[in-house]
């Protein structure tokens, strides 16, 4: 098994460039089939194995896709297939997200329902219920929704419950195509949903209010391929200022983006930390010798503080000075990394959906397995600043999200490496291919059910 090793103590220094957003790219992957004409070329696309397995499903739908350096071409002239099965939705919860296009497109789609995940119930009644009010009869039978649309879906006034991302990106890309306007109230806020809105823009659709709580969406087709760059990852982002913040380090973060990181910069700034934003990115640069200050952090939908900051920031407040606690509002079961933490000393417990953090003065190196994408890379900051060696296993997860994670680090000066057998998943067996999507059957078990 593969694992990364960390040998904690040294500041981090230097300049680190951000990749593309995974969230983003996901979202627009799947809005990427609203396009019935032409090619769609996506430049700065992060080399992730969640882009690896929403490729392979795009090419068994019938969508030709091409990988080179960060830029993805795909074509989804002729996406034939209404099936996506349980195999590749399983890999990855995003992938749902083509139920919408291909209904809208074919009046029929059949795709698996995603499974469970250790972060907490992740239903997708939001989305069912919103194409079911587009017109859609929908069916769930054997673990499959099944959809049908005979007379194609059409307009209708949405109101989310909850403002999912999932969901609303979800909506917005089948109302892209379909019949009249459709208005999502109670939409989700995050960057990746504007993202999403300019891509189906791009396309020739026509989308208005995305980073509000109101996005109207006026069908029209056929839209059409289009280039589009990727944002910056702002979680991504976020680790390595908390990277720099935990080892007492500075760095810089190109592509980092003001706008998107408001919320963790606040925090950070609580902390003891400096951020500086310019035109190219972030300059985040922490006090030597001395601890952060403790904070309280609740995990929101955005402009709030993102869900999936909070195992990386847990692992920074382990060391800072008095008591924080970290509430979760969205996923309910998003602690399990806690009792890693505290394998290497840290002081930490959950009460109800929060967790409470007494900062110690120190953390031990140890073997610690991370539980999910963002636990891990917390488990690996962690582990810069804890002294003696630290083995994290667990990169099947940590793979998804983060492109050359081990080389940035060590890029800043982190004693950082990486040893072991790698995952049949690896994106860098997927690079050393040619950027070929690895067949789905080379993906382990245990990388579905875990996005974040
Ligand atoms: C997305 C992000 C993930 C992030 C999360 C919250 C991707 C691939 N993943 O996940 O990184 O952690 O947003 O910002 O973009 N819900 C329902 N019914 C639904 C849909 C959602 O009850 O039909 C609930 C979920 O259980 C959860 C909350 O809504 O409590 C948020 O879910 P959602 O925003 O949809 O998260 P994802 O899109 O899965």
């Amino acid at each position: 098994m593969e694992k990364i090793y960390t040998v904690g103590g040294r500041r981090l220094e230097g300049e680190i460039a951000l990749s593309g957003s995974k969230n983003a790219t996901l979202a627009i992957l799947a809005a990427a089939l609203v396009a019935e004409e032409g090619q769609t070329l996506l430049t700065n696309v992060p080399m992730i194995s969640d882009v690896m397995v929403m490729s392979e499903m795009l090419e068994q739908l019938g969508v030709p896709t091409r990988f080179d350096r960060n830029t993805l071409l795909i074509d989804a002239t002729n996406l034939q297939a209404h099936d996506a099965p349980y195999e590749l939705i399983k890999q990855m919860r995003a992938s749902f997200n083509v139920l919408g296009p291909i209904l809208a497109r074919f009046g029929a789609a059949r795709v698996a329902l995603p499974g469970g995940c250790d972060i907490g119930a992740r239903p997708v009644d939001f989305h069912l219920k919103g194409l079911e009010q587009m017109g859609a009869k929908i069916t769930v039978e054997h673990g499959y929704v099944e959809a049908f649309a005979p007379n194609g879906l059409r307009g209708a006034d949405i109101y989310l419950e909850f403002p999912s991302v999932g969901a609303t990106s979800h909506l917005m890309a089948a109302a892209a195509i379909a019949k009249g306007t459709t208005r999502i109230t109670n939409a989700a806020e995050e960057p990746d949903i504007i993202s999403c809105a300019k891509f189906i823009n791009a396309l020739g659709g026509k989308v208005s209010g995305a980073g509000t709580k109101t996005i109207i969406i006026e069908g029209s087709r056929p839209l059409k391929g289009a280039r589009f760059a990727i944002d910056s990852d702002r979680i991504e982002a976020g680790t390595f200022a908390v990277a720099a913040a935990i080892t007492g380090g500075d760095i810089y973060i190109r592509g980092a983006l003001e706008a998107h990181l408001e919320p963790v910069s606040a925090k950070l700034i609580d902390a003891g930390v400096q951020v500086q934003f310019d035109v190219d990115g972030m300059r985040v640069k922490a006090k030597t010798g001395q601890r952060l200050n403790a904070v309280a952090i609740r995990a929101t939908p955005f402009p709030g503080f993102p869900t999936d900051m909070q195992p990386i920031f847990a692992a920074m407040l382990t060391l800072a000075d008095g008591t924080s606690i970290i509430t979760e509002t969205v996923y309910e079961r998003r602690f399990k990394y806690l009792n890693e933490l505290a394998r290497m000393g840290a002081d930490c417990k959950t009460e109800g959906n929060a967790a409470v953090i007494v900062g110690v003065d120190r953390l031990t190196g140890a073997p610690v397995a991370g539980s999910d994408l963002r636990a891990t890379a917390a488990l690996v900051l962690a582990g810069l600043a804890a002294s003696g060696q630290t083995e994290v296993s667990g990169l099947q997860f940590l793979d998804r999200g983060y492109e050359a994670f081990v080389e940035k680090l060590s890029g800043v000066g982190a004693d950082i490496w990486r040893a072991g057998e790698p995952e049949p998943g690896d994106p860098q067996l997927w690079a050393r291919s040619g950027g070929r999507a690895i067949p789905v059957s080379a993906v382990t078990e245990d990388q579905a059910f875990c996005s974040g």
